[in-house]
């Protein structure tokens, strides 16, 4: 289910991506606007998943039959072995890192002290948002966002 907080997350990681994208690529608008679209569809799919674990999966399926161009970044998101993240892939992952469940601005280690409270220290949540944010934090690209995400993690 798409509860009201989820929807104030995903309007929150739609505008966010927007922001990293133009940052990302200053002059490539309809990367903006894309990064937008992807943002308000990365998490629909909860609407569908009887384990929410799934949402991505059942997303992507639906979007791809739609020949929706970034199915494969909503089936990618979340998940912390994709080796070569796309551009697309990317302004996601930190749209998502920084935004908090209820649409709250974050920074990723707040997302990640976040995911401690909601699940536990031990959950596979908190372990992979420890992840996901060192490899964000790695990548060149993430040096485009600064003064836009709060680099103090
Ligand atoms: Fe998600």
């Amino acid at each position: 289910m798409i509860t009201s907080s989820r929807w104030q997350h995903i309007l929150a990681v739609a505008r966010r991506a927007r922001t990293l994208a133009e940052k990302l690529r200053p002059n490539d608008g309809m990367f903006a606007e894309d990064m937008f679209l992807l943002g308000m569809l990365h998490d629909f799919g909860y609407e569908f998943a009887e384990d929410p674990g799934d949402h991505p999966a059942i997303g992507a399926e639906i979007l791809k039959r739609q020949g929706y161009r970034y199915w494969k970044e909503v089936a990618d998101h979340g998940n912390v072995n994709v080796t070569e993240a796309t551009d697309a892939l990317f302004v996601l992952s930190c749209a998502d890192m920084t935004t908090g469940p209820h649409g709250e601005s974050f920074t990723m280690q707040e997302r990640i002290d976040n995911m401690a409270e909601r699940y536990g220290r031990d959950s596979r949540h908190h372990k992979k948002a420890i992840i996901a944010a060192e490899k964000l934090q790695a990548d060149p690209r993430y040096q485009s966002f600064k003064g836009v995400i709060n680099t103090s993690v």
